[in-house]
């Protein structure tokens, strides 16, 4: 039978033995880390120049080339009226205009825009110089907190281009036919702009209205 005093010698040499297993095993992973700084340029970030036009404006910013449109606007340029509601592609709160055609910001680069043309929705109108599209979300009550509106506001004037240029949309039957802005057409072109509020009945009001204007 052990004595007392071998149990002890034992358990001592145990925990010293899976101290230097976790010292041993934890070595690595410094390692791996250090090696990952220097990978990255000790945590220096890649800067480009980026020039572009926003809202009729020529701007040019020096950036880290991992920053999105949307940063760009919001961070750098102080628009904060595109609003990061996802900040990955689902609720369509980023949407701007560029060079005509809607997009998510928050999904793209903004070095990747040098020479293009952007519009915010500072850049459609604002008080005493409203885009008609916004007026008649405010004249139809297309909105309640409003945090989704200036998306829903840039993909409603994007729409109305889309429509008048013939692009199709998933929905559209008749590939051939000129395009028309049925309620599923609607439904379909601006399922990328969510509403938490629901407001999306007032919201189909104001551009049916803007559309019908229009033709
Ligand atoms: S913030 Fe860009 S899609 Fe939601
Ligand atoms: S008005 Fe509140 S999220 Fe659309």
């Amino acid at each position: 039978m052990d004595k007392p005093g071998d149990f002890d010698f034992s358990r001592r040499t145990v925990l010293k033995g899976a101290a230097l297993s976790v010292a041993l095993t934890a070595a690595p992973t410094v390692a791996g880390a250090a090696a990952n700084a220097q990978a990255e340029g000790n945590g220096q970030p890649s800067l480009a120049t980026v020039s572009f036009t926003v809202n009729g404006k020529a701007v040019s910013l020096k950036l880290d080339t991992r920053t999105t449109l949307l940063d760009a606007l919001r961070e750098h340029l102080k628009l904060t009226g595109s609003k990061k509601g996802c900040d990955h592609g689902q609720c369509g709160a980023c949407t701007v205009i560029v060079d005509g055609r809607r997009i998510n910001s928050c999904l793209s680069l903004a070095v990747m825009h040098g020479g293009d043309s952007v519009t915010t929705i500072e850049g459609l109108g604002g008080p005493g110089n409203l885009h008609p599209m916004q007026a008649a979300f405010v004249t139809h009550d297309g909105f309640q907190c409003g945090y989704c509106t200036p998306g829903q506001i840039c993909s409603a004037v994007a729409v109305l281009d889309e429509i008048r240029d013939d692009i199709p949309s998933h929905v559209t039957a008749d590939l051939s036919a000129a395009a028309t802005l049925t309620p599923d057409e609607l439904r379909e072109r601006m399922s990328g702009n969510i509403c938490r509020c629901g407001a999306y009945s007032n919201i189909v009001e104001a551009i049916v209205d803007v559309a019908g204007r229009r033709t």
